[in-house]
């Protein structure tokens, strides 16, 4: 065997720690695979004194990130910081500058600097990997820029943030309400250190600028990608969707169509039979459809320490075997400009679900405004007086532009007939 991939992992916490744990559990197998060991040179995080159930001693320790990559007993710095600047960002310009290649799982990071990053790597010339920023263990990145690399793809979407999918996994089958869960998400790992990310859309936009970048070879473009998280989904939301043969999903979506691109997160009802209804807790699943291969299905767990590990580990031995090809899936020069596409000139089914006033008229009003707006009605539930004395109703719309379903949701804004704020969900069809 030729001599080992030296490495340095900045960051200790879940994944972290997950990584350590991995190399040392299988160094044999990853060192035949790999055609070389990989070995950890040294180690950084914030507190050196903190057990994290791995034994640290046998690896240097550097108190500041930034000297991991200008040391000489290493080849590639893994990041496993977190955050889209400060010291993750620092480490990965510093690690390019000293020559050194870059692991990350860090999607924040990739979505706001991905082609600075790109180019940066490139002028190196060496590695930047990133299999475990989308999907966690699910080897979707590998999957789009090598497997599907001959096809051209219409769109990619999919399940894109464990926590999310947990969560409205949980208040389903058990019946209980948003923030109840989020709390038990945040106990098992999943959430990011800020967990309004998870549940604002924010990671899973990260996620999917960066999908869309690899399928339809575009600049990652995370200020197109319209977010709606859900924060706003109710558990009576969740039990008219089932009523009505939908699960809630939160789903990322990509779309390129002449010449420009839509991206959204947002809550969608996807029917039953569809795969991606049974999704279920911190699994993800991403679907990408391409000219030649047809429908493709990247299915697994989305977060943890161990199936994240697992794609970080994966890197690093496409790594030592000298697997480096462009980051992005082409060269940076040659991606193209993300155009931001309109949102409202898609067409679609929506859920609307509206908390409203008892008394005569209300549904008239609301009925009215859909008229007015060109929304046609497929179906229509109220349910009876809740504690407060409001009523919910629940719409699910006929096809239709998306800009009508918008306009009539103005048309009721300020309305003294709606209490709060409507709930819209895009259906999948
Ligand atoms: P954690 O919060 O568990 O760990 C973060 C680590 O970074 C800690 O060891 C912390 O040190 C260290 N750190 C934080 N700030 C600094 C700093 N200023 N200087 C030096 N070290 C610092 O995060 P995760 O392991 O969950 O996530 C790491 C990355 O992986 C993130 O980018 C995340 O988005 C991504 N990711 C996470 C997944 C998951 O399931 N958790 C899945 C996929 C990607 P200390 O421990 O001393 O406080
Ligand atoms: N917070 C992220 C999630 C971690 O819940 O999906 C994996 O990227």
């Amino acid at each position: 065997m030729t001599e080992p991939l030296r490495i340095a992992l900045a960051g200790l916490g879940t994944v972290g720690a997950g990584v350590i744990r991995l190399l040392d559990a299988n160094a044999e197998l990853i060192a035949r695979r790999a055609g070389r060991a990989i070995v950890v040179s040294a180690v950084s995080a914030r507190d050196r004194h903190k057990d994290r159930g791995v034994d640290l001693a046998r690896f240097a320790w550097e108190d500041d990130t930034r000297a991991l990559g200008e040391r000489g007993d290493v080849d590639v710095v893994v990041e496993l910081i977190g955050g889209s600047d400060g010291p993750a960002l620092a480490l990965a310009r510093g690690a390019f500058a000293a020559g050194k290649g870059l692991v990350t799982a860090n999607k924040a990071m990739l979505a706001h600097h991905g082609l600075e990053l790109a180019r940066a790597a490139e002028a190196a010339r060496v590695p930047l990997r990133f299999e475990a920023a989308v999907a966690g263990g699910v080897p979707v990145v590998k999957g789009l820029r090598e497997g599907a690399a001959a096809n051209r793809i219409a769109q990619v979407y999919g399940v894109l943030n464990g926590t999310c999918n947990f969560i409205l996994s949980r208040m389903e089958s058990e019946a209980r309400d948003f923030d109840e869960v989020l709390a038990e998400a945040q106990a098992m790992g999943f959430a990011e250190a800020d967990p309004s990310f998870d549940i604002d859309g924010v990671d899973a936009g990260h996620k999917l600028a960066i999908l869309a970048s690899l399928a339809f070879g575009t600049e990652p473009a995370f200020d197109d990608v319209a977010l709606e998280g859900i924060r706003h989904v109710l558990r009576a939301d969740i039990a008219e969707a089932a009523a009505l043969g939908y699960r809630v999903r939160l789903l990322g979506m990509a779309e390129a169509s002449s010449a420009r691109l839509f991206q959204r997160v947002h809550p969608c009802l996807v029917p039953v039979s569809h795969p991606l209804a049974h999704v279920t807790g911190a699994a993800n699943a991403v679907v990408a459809e391409g000219d030649f291969v047809g429908r493709l299905l990247f299915q697994g767990a989305g977060a943890g320490a161990g199936p994240t590990a697992s794609a970080v580990v994966a890197d690093l031995i496409d790594i030592a075997r000298g697997n480096v090809g462009p980051p992005l899936s082409m060269p940076s020069d040659l991606l193209t400009p993300a155009v931001r596409a309109e949102p409202g000139d898609r067409r679609g089914r929506a859920y609307l679900r509206f908390t409203v006033a008892d008394r005569v008229g209300v549904l008239a009003e609301i009925a009215a405004a859909m008229r007015d707006a060109g929304v046609s009605i497929e179906s229509l539930i109220q349910r009876g007086v809740q504690a407060d004395g409001s009523v919910l109703v629940a719409i699910v719309t006929h096809e239709g532009p998306e800009r009508c379903v918008t306009a009539a949701l103005e048309r009721l804004r300020g309305s003294q007939s709606v209490a709060g704020r409507p709930m819209l969900m895009h259906i999948l069809d």
